[in-house]
């Protein structure tokens, strides 16, 4: 779904943001991608649905390169965002009207905006709240409004940028849930997230450090290599450390590493 080819992307000449990353992330596929503040994260999320364009390198979208879009309108609803402020993401008067601006803005006829207001708040959990305040909801249901908003593009891919990040734990559950639901129904996911649970949920966890890519495999092999990702001021979850501790590397869950230790509960 995602392809960056030697990606360098410098804000103002000589600092840069993105240092000739190379990344493959496939249709389907759910990825984290986690790294320190200023690691380049966000600048490389913004890559991926053409808010900005690599100074040097090549971002393939669907096996096309982003510049080859007609118009960035066009990658834009292929690939749509989600960003870390739920109070900076509402643009309507009530919850449908909130999930109708895209499509509203694309000429959707009347009859299909219906119908995909009802679908998104479906996949979202929000149906009985259409006429809802936005600002009213919890901090979890306005994330979960900006995903529907998103959905509504009808996107193939999402991208969350530390959606969870000013969620309490019960609004970033719902999140997540809803993100595995999607996951499950086929959706294209890059997340990115300081929540080492999180990424356990994830299938490939890509780290980044001062603009590179450091690693990017499946988060079970990720968490075994604790020191480096110290080096990188990124901490694992503490049953994941106890794991590492106790010759069990590589843990995402309690539950695994009883198993692993074959403790009867
Ligand atoms: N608009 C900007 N102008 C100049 N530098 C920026 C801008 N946005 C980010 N940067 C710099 O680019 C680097 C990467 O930032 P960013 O991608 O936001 O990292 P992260 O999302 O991992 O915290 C940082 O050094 C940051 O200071
Ligand atoms: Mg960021």
């Amino acid at each position: 779904m995602f392809r960056l080819e030697n990606v360098t992307y410098e804000y103002q000449a000589g600092v840069k943001a993105l240092a000739d990353v190379s990344l493959h992330i496939p249709r389907g596929c759910w990825a984290a991608v986690i790294g320190a503040n200023g690691s380049g994260k966000s600048t490389m999320a913004r890559h991926l649905n053409g808010l900005l364009a690599a100074t040097s390198g090549r971002v393939l979208v669907d096996g096309r390169d982003v510049n080859e879009y007609a118009n960035v309108q066009q990658l834009r609803r292929k690939v749509g965002i989600v960003f870390q402020n739920p109070d900076n993401q509402i643009v309507g008067n009530s919850v449908e009207e909130d999930v109708a601006f895209g499509p509203e803005n694309l000429g959707v006829p009347r009859d299909e905006m219906r119908r995909r207001i009802t679908e998104v708040l479906g996949m979202v959990g929000l149906v009985g709240r259409e006429k809802a305040d936005p600002n009213n909801l919890s901090g979890g249901q306005k994330q979960r409004l900006a995903i529907a908003g998103a959905l509504a593009m009808q996107p193939e891919a999402l991208i969350l940028d530390e959606a969870t990040a000013m969620l309490d734990p019960v609004g970033a559950a719902e999140v997540l849930e809803v993100l595995r639901r999607l996951h499950a129904g086929g959706m294209t996911i890059v997340m990115i997230t300081h929540s080492m649970a999180e990424v356990a949920e994830a299938e490939l966890a890509v780290v980044m450090a001062n603009g590179r890519l450091q690693m990017a495999a499946p988060p079970a092999e990720i968490f075994r290599r604790e020191q480096e990702l110290r080096g990188w001021h990124i901490e694992l979850p503490p049953v994941t450390q106890l794991g590492n501790m106790l010759g069990m590397k590589g843990c995402l869950s309690l539950d695994e590493l009883l198993t692993r230790l074959d403790v009867g509960r």
